[in-house]
């Protein structure tokens, strides 16, 4: 029997049989059996992931697929063949690359380790690969072996056997997701080939951007001490961990570019010796933007810039689209920004011409990037000491409660264009492979035959992702388009609120003009919404629907919500 951990935290079972290999369709992992549980964790990778914006990142595959060919390419194997482990497969992508790559010499085997420590993506890749055996996208002169566990329980590969190490365990934050625990212990067992082996990626270059942000950043950044510990360590280092979308507060004026990019920091990744260290940079006020003198530096924003194969050609960054970046907006790898424990006034800079020190580190418990900005004594600015006192329970999602019995349903059509194209299923065609089975966990299915209708619902940080948090009205005019507010449970309902969640509301929407839609935006409140209430709400759900509408009249359906099946908001034309 086999058992994962839903959204809740509670165990669901997720296999009754430790070999679905053998089993008929029927029986399988997604077969009948287990339909009510795959649908609780497709809800849960679909709400509060972003798999399918990582998969649908061509620039990201195909950086990836470049570098792990141009490894497995020049690699001259022993024995002709050559080893590859793939840390984190998910999908099993990094894998199927692997397997496909071209040898130095036609007779070398590829045997592929690969490992996945998340059951159901574990399931999802192993279906994937299979699939793609059977659809011959995979040569008959490779082989993957993979494991359901972390690669620190992955004991199948001996000492010195690895040619080539792969991963993308890269976050926002570049190490929050572990990449360097990962290696520390590959490094630790010499699981490497001696003085020949390659690790995808190679090395990371880290920037920094000194800022001058509003107290509305400052405060939603600070206010994260419970999910993610103090912003500012002891010795007074901001922590780089806390993802936001630089290009929308830039533009809507909440945090102001002091700087321009400073390099700050470089690690090899294949060297364990070069982590833990402190890297100081000296930045003149040349480097400053002088026309801000009346500005203050009191943030900072951290980007990353990795090359993958260590050519300097196959690389990816985390640098905002307005720098000139022509990825496009990527919400599986956003900007880091962080509040610093001291401002230092900007004109006091330019006037005592005193540099700024700019100190970068990976902290060697947690294997994290932190940063200090510092200057002369005099011209810094003790903040105050309102992140400290800040209650955690402001963080915290204000849960919709039934104190009074009643609950509202405050809802409303969006035009979200950054969110549209990221959502897409996956197709046949990802990098020549076929990940189309992997889309029954990674995107719920659009209602067949209705138009214009939506399954699939994420949760959002409202203050990165719309800008509505104290936003302006002309935010709230590109952006939502329509809003209401319904009763969606009333005292009656409390009493039978399996009936209350499943019950199917009929909105009329009449935009008074005619709008294009392509999300309903949504979130429950406790008690009568007035007309501010939307600025108040720090996260809503964000639903994209399956194709963009235009018109003035809608009709919204919803239903099901709460439900285990998930919600389901359709939107209708008339
Ligand atoms: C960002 S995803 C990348 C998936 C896939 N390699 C790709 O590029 O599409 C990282 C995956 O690594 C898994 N993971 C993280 N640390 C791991 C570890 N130490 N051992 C095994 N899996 C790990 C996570 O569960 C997640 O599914």
């Amino acid at each position: 029997m086999q058992f994962c951990l839903d959204k809740h935290g509670e165990w669901v079972v997720v296999s009754a049989n430790d070999d679905d290999k053998e089993e008929d369709e029927e029986d399988a992992f997604f077969g009948a059996k287990n339909e009510q549980q795959v649908k609780k964790i497709a809800k849960t990778l679909a709400d509060a992931t972003t798999w399918l914006d990582m998969l649908n990142d061509t620039q990201r595959n195909i950086m990836f697929q470049r570098a792990v060919e141009n490894c497995i390419g020049k690699t001259n194997s022993q024995k002709n063949e050559l080893t590859v482990f793939d840390v984190g497969s998910g999908t099993g992508l990094l894998s199927l690359f692997a397997a496909r790559a071209k040898t130095l010499s036609e007779k070398t085997f590829v045997k592929i380790y690969s490992c996945e420590m998340y059951l159901p993506i574990f399931l999802v890749g192993e279906l994937v690969v299979r699939e793609n055996r059977r659809v011959k996208k995979i040569p008959v002169t490779s082989s993957i072996h993979m494991f359901h566990k972390r690669s620190e329980d992955v004991d199948a590969i001996r000492k010195n056997e690895l040619d080539i190490l792969i991963s993308e365990l890269l976050d926002s934050a570049l190490l929050g997701e572990g990449w360097l625990l990962v290696l520390r212990n590959i490094f630790e067992r010499e699981l490497l080939r001696k003085n020949h082996f390659s690790i995808v990626p190679n090395s990371a270059k880290i920037y920094l951007q000194l800022l001058d942000a509003g107290s509305s950043v400052l405060d939603a950044k600070d206010r994260r001490a419970g999910l993610y510990g103090e912003a500012i360590t002891s010795d007074g280092f901001s922590r780089l961990d806390v993802q936001c979308h630089f290009d929308s507060l830039e533009r809507r004026g909440k945090i102001k570019a002091i700087s321009e990019h400073i390099e700050v920091f470089d690690i090899d990744f294949t060297s364990n010796n070069d982590w833990g260290r402190t890297k100081v940079v000296s930045c003149s006020s040349s480097t400053l933007r002088l026309d801000m003198s009346d500005h203050e530096i009191n943030a900072v924003a951290m980007f990353w810039d990795v090359d993958l194969d260590g050519t300097g050609v196959h690389r990816l960054n985390t640098f905002p689209c307005a720098g000139g970046n022509n990825h496009g907006f990527r919400r599986h790898w956003r900007q880091i920004i962080a509040p610093l424990e001291y401002a230092i006034s900007l004109s006091s800079i330019i006037t005592t011409e005193k540099p700024i020190r700019i100190e970068t580190r990976i902290a060697d418990d947690y294997l994290a990037l932190d940063a200090k900005v510092s200057c002369d004594e005099m011209i810094m600015k003790k903040k105050k000491e309102k992140w400290k006192e800040t209650p955690m329970q402001a963080i915290k999602n204000p849960k919709p409660t039934h104190e009074e019995g009643k609950r509202w349903l405050c809802i409303a059509l969006a035009n979200i264009s950054e969110f549209w194209f990221s959502r897409a299923p996956l197709g046949e065609n990802l990098c020549g492979l076929d990940l189309t089975k992997a889309n029954m966990l990674l995107c719920t299915k659009p209602v067949e035959n209705i138009s214009g209708c939506c399954y699939q619902s994420f949760k959002s940080d409202l203050l990165d992702e719309l800008g509505h948090l104290s936003s302006t009205t002309e935010d709230e005019a590109t952006m939502i388009l329509w809003k209401s507010s319904v009763l969606f449970v009333t005292d009656d309902d409390e009493n039978k609120k399996e009936e209350g969640n499943k019950k199917k509301f009929y909105i009329d929407v009449d935009a008074g003009r005619s709008i294009t839609t392509n999300h309903v935006v949504f979130f429950f409140s406790d008690k009568s919404p007035g007309p501010d209430e939307w600025k108040r709400q720090r996260q809503v759900q964000v639903a994209r629907m399956d194709r963009e509408l235009t018109g003035q009249k809608f009709k919204i359906i919803a239903s099901n919500f709460d439900a285990e099946e998930g919600e389901c908001i359709r939107v209708l034309k008339y």
